[in-house]
């Protein structure tokens, strides 16, 4: 046994958890994810895709579980950028809604493991009405890659913990070029736009590097310790970043088994505020936006009822951090990109939060890496 111990620390590279290893190896995955893809000289995007971008009237985005965050990160940038109109939709729900779908239909499948039955019985559903598929795929060679039209692989490298973490950061980075190359093809993203929104992809590594400075993992590894007996967590964000609070809020749920929601910041006053009291902590992605002042407001409706707010604010904004318990400072990103940056913290947090509770975070229980049956 003293062998098969050697190969798998060896496999883990140093780290205590395959997990832990897969966050620190999003700059390189998000490297590989975008190399060879983007045209700085011209603005344009190229991602080696069949499909005629113009050929098609709406985008359905189909999806399970952190994939299907990355889909409704998608949903907000294509819409933006490309200004077609965007549905997502959990896989197992699709499936058996008789979708309203049709040759002027593209379907994009988002899927780490390519393997997911319900997303892959989706695809099938959406093809029988004649839409185009595209999926947006990790594992090479997969049951997916075979079914869709075409495929824009993320290249993240095998993710093995259970909990998806540079598959996610990876799979938005990917919804980003999508949304650049259709903004670009079908005329509603002007050159001048399109080589800003293309400098701002390409930090993206850097910008991941930076979070995973070792200040700013113990200071989240702090907070995790602070409120690691908390029963409940609220997640709020909103915009491009409302996803983020979700995916943070599962994070959270898959290792370490606190409850959590998650709410776009503007719904918080109809229904989530009830639950705000001194015990419950509120993370608020408060990172520079064209409505941060809204989501500052948000902070200060949570303090007003005594709430625990750890924000996720830019580096060097006080007025953010101003009303917060704690903050947890990120590398400033354009905010179209902003999402790929902040989920780091809020992987991060959830991963200290669980080690603190002794959890084993790479096997959850209950949960598998693909769900492969119904
Ligand atoms: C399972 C995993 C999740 C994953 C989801 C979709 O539930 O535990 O981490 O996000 O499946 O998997 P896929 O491989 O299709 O992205």
């Amino acid at each position: 046994h003293h062998i098969e111990w050697d190969a798998e620390a060896a496999e883990k590279g140093g780290f205590d958890t395959y997990m832990l290893k897969e966050i620190y190896e999003q700059p390189s995955a998000l490297t590989n994810t975008l190399m060879g893809r983007l045209h700085d000289d011209t603005g344009e995007v190229d991602l080696d895709i069949d499909l005629d971008p113009s050929s098609f009237k709406r985008i359905t985005i189909i999806a399970c579980g952190t994939a299907y965050y990355a889909g409704l990160v998608g949903e907000y940038l294509i819409e933006q950028l490309a200004r077609v109109p965007v549905e997502v939709d959990v896989a197992s729900e699709y499936r058996y809604r008789q979708p309203l779908v049709s040759e002027n239909t593209l379907v994009i499948a988002v899927s780490q493991s390519g393997e997911t039955i319900d997303t892959l019985e989706a695809i099938r559903e959406a093809k029988r009405f004649g839409a185009q598929t595209l999926g947006v795929i990790n594992a090479k060679g997969s049951s997916m890659t075979r079914e869709v039209d075409d495929v824009l692989y993320i290249h993240a490298g095998p993710e093995i913990g259970v909990a998806s973490t540079k598959a996610y950061t990876a799979q938005v980075s990917a919804m980003l070029m999508l949304a650049l190359w259709l903004g670009r093809a079908r005329g509603t993203l002007d050159a001048e736009k399109g080589a800003e929104l293309l400098r701002a992809a390409r930090e993206l590594p850097r910008l991941v590097e930076e979070s995973l400075q070792p200040e700013r993992v113990a200071n989240i590894e702090r907070i995790a310790d602070k409120y690691k007996r908390a029963r409940d967590y609220l997640f709020l964000g909103r915009g491009v970043n409302a996803p983020t609070a979700l995916e943070g809020a599962l994070k959270l749920k898959e290792i370490s088994y606190i409850h959590a929601e998650a709410y776009a910041a503007g719904e918080m006053k109809h229904g989530p505020i009830a639950l705000i009291d001194e015990n419950l902590p509120v993370v608020v992605v408060a990172t520079e936006s064209f409505l941060l002042e809204k989501t500052v407001s948000n902070i200060q409706e949570v303090k007003a009822r005594s709430g625990k707010v750890i924000a996720v604010v830019s580096d060097g904004d006080e007025e953010a951090a101003r009303y917060a318990d704690d903050v947890i400072y990120v590398p400033r990103a354009h905010e179209m990109v902003s999402p790929v940056v902040n989920v780091v913290a809020l992987q991060l947090l959830s991963y200290y939060t669980a080690t603190l509770l002794g959890r084993d975070v790479d096997k959850p229980r209950n949960l598998a890496k693909s769900v492969t049956v119904e």
